[in-house]
């Protein structure tokens, strides 16, 4: 996830670039750069950090110009230097691109034998290269374009500005954001809003697949591969800035939460080929053959990420059926854990500078172990010290509460979890081929989970005043319990506790009165009948049930004062779609009783200290 913003207009486009990348700081941060056209001659300025860097390496400096681009970069290919910040350059086009290239090495490879070079280890770095080759052959700018983008594969919104068409910039987008925005004698091109709104609150939204041509005198759109001009309606925002800033959201955990369909589809881009029912090793630089030695894994993490590696042992030891040690990191590196020769130790972090999983690490490392990070930030210690990593497509995680993180973390574990089986040949292909079709269709499905938010405003409604609660789950789903509970503490401090149900009878159930609130994990699954029984045992006590069941399950229904019903999917995919109205429940409350949701009193987004 990175930040694009273009400017045509009357006015320096240096300063407003800046601004608006900003304004979009949120999307990125570890690189930056703005292009610029004078005199028929593109300027490229990039640095590796924030806008603030970038904006110091220009300072003093009188750039002028009056159409420009500027990206802030959320590394995915490549790690963040200034050789890989946008934007890019091939002879004289110059372009910015948020999204991911899914055939850029086969494009690169071609491009590379038919004598182009390349500066950067990114994916974008071809789009460019494909413009410039068909422009070389002859085809306008906008030509070129239109047929350098049918080669390309995967996601994308570019801004393009080519220094043999000064007076044009032009802007595509497929399956990643792009919103242009009209002031008056001057336009933009942008990521998100928040980029252009000191100027301008008159927007137009392309679709996927089709083309802006940008001039000062105006937008004109048109079908990408069709060309026929197309009529777009404006839109008048009425956001505040702040507002703005998180894309409509009221937080940012609520728009983390919101994002999960598409940080679960950039996760799984390119990742497998369904049709031949393999795993993209290579996306976890892995070999088979390595996979094929393993025989014990450890998976060690802190908070979220933990709970993740638990749910990661459901996966790992139920399909692939190698055994599986949980540890949290703190606990890991003082433990003196007995680590066989032949082990993989994963480490689950979303920041990939969080303390003790770093410490963890290097233990593992001197123990002799290979060691894999399933990792969110791109160049992070994590990332650059395992043999190995996955990087979790999610974007940038601000609010302290992990929630989009952790189902692409759940994600990544899935995928790798059938790797392994796939390697120790625990798997069928026709079991291998469901799982996959599975996964095509989460997304959906959590898009569709989503739409349960109104349901649970109603709940955190009626128990917001609650002084402690019970978070009750059985297998895969138990570590979703624990998830639902941390989560509640976190941000609205209320005390909670996550139970194996079964466990419920051991001790706890002494708490429950008729001030206990409890909510049960319910998907129909090979254990539905026993948390039945548990949210009995509620009943008789007094308790309050909160149920969250799969759709069609009426037997949950009459056992609980409230229900959640939540689309079907496989067993391991559950605790994806099932943690979903509890990260929006958590919410909730916390905002019904005032607390601040982004940053929670005495946490920090990532713990660099032990
Ligand atoms: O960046 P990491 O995944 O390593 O962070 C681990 C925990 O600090 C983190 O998950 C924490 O528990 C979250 N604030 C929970 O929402």
């Amino acid at each position: 996830m990175c930040g694009i913003i273009g400017y045509v207009g009357k006015r320096n486009a240096i300063p407003v670039l800046i601004n608006g990348l900003k304004r979009l700081e949120y999307r990125g941060y570890d690189s930056a750069g703005i292009a610029f056209l004078n005199d028929n001659k593109i300027t490229v300025r990039r640095c590796a950090g924030k806008i603030r860097d970038l904006e110091n390496s220009i300072k003093g400096e009188r750039l002028r110009s009056f159409i420009g681009l500027g990206h802030t970069r959320w590394a995915t290919h490549g790690r963040p230097s200034e050789e890989n910040a946008h934007p890019h350059r091939a002879g004289g086009i110059v372009l910015v691109h948020n999204g991911i290239i899914e055939n850029y090495f086969e494009l690169k490879e071609d491009l590379k034998k038919k004598g182009h070079v390349f500066t950067s280890e990114t994916d974008t770095e071809v789009i460019c290269h494909l413009i410039y080759s068909f422009s070389q052959k002859g085809l306008s700018f906008e030509d070129a374009t239109r047929e350098a983008l049918k080669h390309v594969e995967g996601a994308y919104a570019i801004g393009v500005i080519n220094e043999r068409e000064p007076d044009r910039m032009l802007a595509v987008k497929k399956d990643s954001p792009l919103v242009l925005g009209l002031g008056e004698g001057e336009f933009f091109i942008a990521s998100d809003i928040p980029a252009f709104l000191k100027y301008t609150r008159d927007v137009i939204i392309p679709e996927n697949g089709e083309l802006a041509v940008i001039t000062d005198k105006g937008v004109s759109i048109s079908g990408l591969i069709s060309k026929k001009p197309v009529r777009k309606q404006t839109t008048r925002i009425t956001w505040s800035p702040a507002m703005a800033e998180k894309g409509g959201y009221r937080h940012f955990m609520l728009k983390e939460i919101y994002e999960q369909p598409r940080a679960i589809s950039d996760t799984i881009r390119g990742r497998f080929f369904p049709e031949k029912g393999v795993v993209n090793l290579e996306e976890f630089s892995l070999r088979a053959g390595d996979l094929k030695k393993v025989n014990k894994i450890f998976l060690v993490a802190c908070g979220t990420s933990w709970h993740a590696a638990l749910i990661g042992k459901y996966m790992i030891e139920d399909m692939a059926r190698v055994p599986c040690e949980v540890d949290i990191a703190s606990e890991f590196r003082y433990r003196r854990p007995i680590v066989p020769e032949d082990s993989l130790v994963i480490v689950i972090t979303q920041s990939g500078e969080t303390a003790d999983t770093i410490a963890a690490q290097r233990e593992a490392q001197k123990l002799g172990a290979r060691v894999l990070s399933i990792c969110n930030v791109v160049g992070s210690t994590s990332a650059r010290e395992a043999d190995s990593v996955f990087y979790t497509h999610s974007g940038p995680e601000i609010g302290v509460a992990s929630t989009k993180a952790f189902t692409t973390q759940l994600t990544g574990l899935y995928l790798f979890s059938i790797a392994l089986a796939k390697a120790k040949g625990a798997l069928k292909s026709g079991e291998i081929k469901e799982l996959f079709s599975e996964l095509l269709q989460l997304p959906e499905k959590v898009e569709k989970a989503l739409r349960i938010n109104n349901a649970v405003l109603k709940v955190a409604r009626k128990f917001y005043h609650a002084r402690d609660f019970l978070y009750l789950g059985r297998g895969i789903n138990y570590p979703i319990a624990l998830e639902g509970a941390l989560k509640l503490k976190e941000i609205s401090y209320i005390h909670a506790e996550g139970y194996p149900a079964g466990e419920m009878k051991h001790g706890p159930i002494a708490l429950i009165d008729n001030n206990m609130p409890v909510l049960a994990l319910a998907p129909d699954d090979k254990v539905f009948e026993k948390i039945l029984s548990n949210m009995e045992e509620v009943n008789s006590r007094g308790g309050k049930v909160i149920a969250v069941a799969t759709e069609g399950a009426a037997k949950a229904l009459v056992r609980a004062s409230h229900a959640l019903f939540l689309p079907k999917t496989n067993y391991y995919l559950t605790p994806v779609i099932f943690s979903i109205p509890l990260h929006l429940l958590a919410y909730h409350m916390a905002v019904l009783r005032k607390c601040n949701v982004d940053q929670p009193r005495n946490l920090a987004k990532s713990v660099t200290v032990e």
